[in-house]
This record gives structure tokens, sequence and C-alpha cells, in this order.
């Protein structure tokens, strides 16, 4: 009897990369995150965020600072923060943050997001925020490392290790605790009735299941980029926070694939981007979902008509039961539903898929792409 075993594919738990594992551990990857953060009443329970309740109540300012896939997460984070907990809430990249004289004091809280916890650009500029006094938290997802170490308060994911030099279940993860944060907040300074608190955690806790969904009905998507592997040029919209997802999407494919990708806000297709358009140019677009306020769908559904019209190649991710779609893109992929807010813990996937997928097709080693790190720890 003979078993062919060999360490490296092992740790890949059958995976074709670790990429591929990590984006498959992403059910897991959130539960982890979300784990023991909450009583049965739906009360936050954040014990690591050892900052004094009441200096937390007077902060009149977030700040989110990180770098990467990270930064993607932080504006994310900031529709929720903002939503749930009403305070200015402003994302920057680490390395531009503090090279501008930014307005930082005591009732300022820094965020700062980092799979690692050892990039440089982000470090330095957590220390300067720190100087200047304002409250550091840590969103990070490698225990001891520095960053948490150097900042007021660590809130860690529990992604796991992460091994792809391109973030996927870190992300996902990092959004989750960023939700986690932002609800603890709106708790505490009293802006949310408990009950609201309780049904986002419901949702929360539904997403995992969710995100096996979408792995378990991957074929069409994983044909898709298999087909795509000589183009020359992928352009993704959001808008919302389906905004942030599009650079994620547009950033994955560049990192691993080589591809020449753009995320942009689809609202402001009009105002240049749409110039790109051209026959056969493909463009993904992440719509919000048709039960959301303030007639966002429609918008972004007749975004899909604007470059569908001018010979774009639609490639659509929408929730499921969204008909609307169908008549104007060249493929729909559904995703569950869920509540606008936390749409990206699972518009994100199939884009993190395509981006695995059609790089494996190039023949790309799509765990170490070449000129990048898995963690930048000079300036
Ligand atoms: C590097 C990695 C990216 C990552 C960024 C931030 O550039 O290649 O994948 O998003 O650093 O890393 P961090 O560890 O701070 O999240």
């Amino acid at each position: 009897y003979h078993v062919d075993w060999d360490p490296a594919s092992a740790e890949k738990g059958g995976f074709s990369s670790f990429m591929e594992k990590e984006i498959n551990d992403q059910p897991d990857a959130v539960a982890q995150t979300l784990l023991g953060r909450s009583d049965l009443n739906g009360k936050l329970t954040l014990d690591e965020v050892r900052i004094d309740p009441e200096l937390l109540k007077q902060v009149d300012k977030i700040i989110v600072l990180a770098c990467g896939t990270a930064a993607y997460a932080g504006l994310v984070a900031k529709y929720a923060i903002e939503n749930w907990c009403r305070i200015p809430t402003e994302v920057e990249l680490a390395h531009e943050f503090r090279y501008r004289d930014p307005i930082v004091d005591s009732n300022t809280l820094v965020v700062s997001i980092s799979q690692s916890g050892e990039t440089m650009d982000t470090l330095m500029a957590v220390r300067y925020a720190r100087e200047q006094g304002a409250k550091t938290i840590s969103i990070c997802n490698t225990n001891g490392s520095t960053i948490p170490r150097e900042s007021d308060a660590v809130l860690y994911t529990h992604a796991g290790p992460e091994i792809a030099v391109a973030s996927t279940k870190a992300f996902l993860a990092q959004i989750t605790a960023a939700y986690l944060l932002g609800l603890y907040l709106a708790q505490l300074r009293g802006n949310i009735f408990s009950g609201q608190i309780k049904d986002v955690l419901a949702d929360l806790n539904k997403i995992p299941a969710k995100i096996q969904k979408i792995l378990d009905n991957a074929g069409p998507l994983r044909e898709l980029a298999r087909s795509m592997k000589d183009e020359k040029s992928v352009l993704f919209l959001g808008r919302h926070v389906g905004y942030p997802v599009a650079l994620e999407g547009a950033l994955k494919l560049k990192e691993i694939a080589y591809i020449h990708a753009e995320g942009f806000a689809a609202g402001e297709l009009k105002h240049g981007p749409i110039a790109l358009i051209d026959d056969g140019q493909p463009v993904f677009v992440v719509v919000p979902s048709p039960r959301g306020r303030d007639s966002l769908h429609a918008k972004v559904v007749s975004n899909i008509q604007e470059v569908r019209a001018r010979g774009a190649r639609t490639l659509v991710i929408a929730e499921e039961g969204d008909e609307s779609v169908k008549d104007y893109a060249e493929h729909v992929f559904y995703v569950p539903e869920t509540p606008t807010l936390l749409m990206p813990l699972l518009t994100t996937v199939p884009l993190q898929i395509f981006a695995a997928e059609l790089a494996g097709a190039k023949g790309y080693d799509v765990d170490q792409p070449r000129n990048l790190a898995k963690s930048v720890t000079v300036e």
C-alpha cells in the first residue's frame, strides 16, 4: 500500500495553491473572527479593546490607516462605522497620511488595519498618530506583531496564517472585525438600539454559509476566468460599498495575473472612464441590492447598459433574485441576499476566485507573484 504525499501539497489541503486554499477558508475565517465576541443577547463583548470607554465616547473623528488590500477593508469599514456610529471617518493610505500634517488630537481614534502587523508604512503612521495624542486600535491577523504591540488596543482577526502574497481571507476577516468595532462603538455611545445590533450580528453569523454557497457554485466563473487569460485589461465598477470591492477585484488581478485592471466608482464612469470602453472590453459590475435605499441599484443597472451599448462585455455580480440585470449581462454571478452594508463579504469572493483561476490558467505562481512581498517592512 502506497500513499503519495508531499508536504507542500498537504499544507495546501489539496488545493492548487495557498491562495485557493485561503479563498476556500473564508467561511471559517469570518466565523472565527466573529466567535466569542458577543453574548446571546446580542451585546458585543470586545474585552480586548482596552481603551477607557469614557475616552471612546469622546472620540469625534476616526481615521483608518492601512496599505494595499487592508486599505480597501478600511474603505468598506467607513460606510459601516459612519452609518452605525455617526462619527466622521476618514480612510487614508498610511504612507500618505503622515507626510501631510494631518489633523489628529486626543479625540481622534486611529484604527490601523494590517494582516501582518509589520507593514512599515502603517507602523510609522500609527506611531505618528500616537505621538499626536490619538487613541490607536489595531485590527491585525498576526499575534504579537509590532503594530498591535505599539497600539493602545488590538482587535485580532482570526483568519489563521495567510501564506499567499495576495490577501484574501485576511481581507474578509478585517472587514468583519471592523464591523464588530463599529457596532461596539455604536453600542457604547448609544447610537443604535441593541435590537439593531443583535440583528446585524445575526446577519453576520449567516455570512459563512453564504460564502460557502458562492464557493460551491463557482464553476461557471472559473470557466469564464480561464477563457479570459489573454485579456489585456479588465475594468471593475461598483458603487457605495461595492466601490471598494471593485478596487479590490482590480488589485487582485494586477497582483497575481499581471493584467492591467482598474476599479472605479460607477458614478464616476461618465466623468472619464467611459472613454476607455471599446468593443470587447471586459467590465465587471458589482450591483447593489435591489432592496437597498436611494435607487442605487437602478443607477448601477443603467451603468451596465451604458458600457454595454459601447461594446463592453458585461460581467455582473448581483444579488440572488435580481432578474433586472439579466438582459444587459453577458454573465451574471449571483451572491446570496444580505443587508447592503455586509455585501462586500460576499461580492468580493467571486472576484478573488476569478483572479486566482485566471492567474493559474496563465501558468503563473499564484502564491508568489513577481515583485511583491507578503509583508513590506521597509518604507
Ligand atoms: C503588501 C502585500 C499586500 C498587503 C499589503 C498590506 O503590499 O503584498 O497583499 O495588502 O502589503 O499588508 P498588511 O500586512 O499591512 O495587511
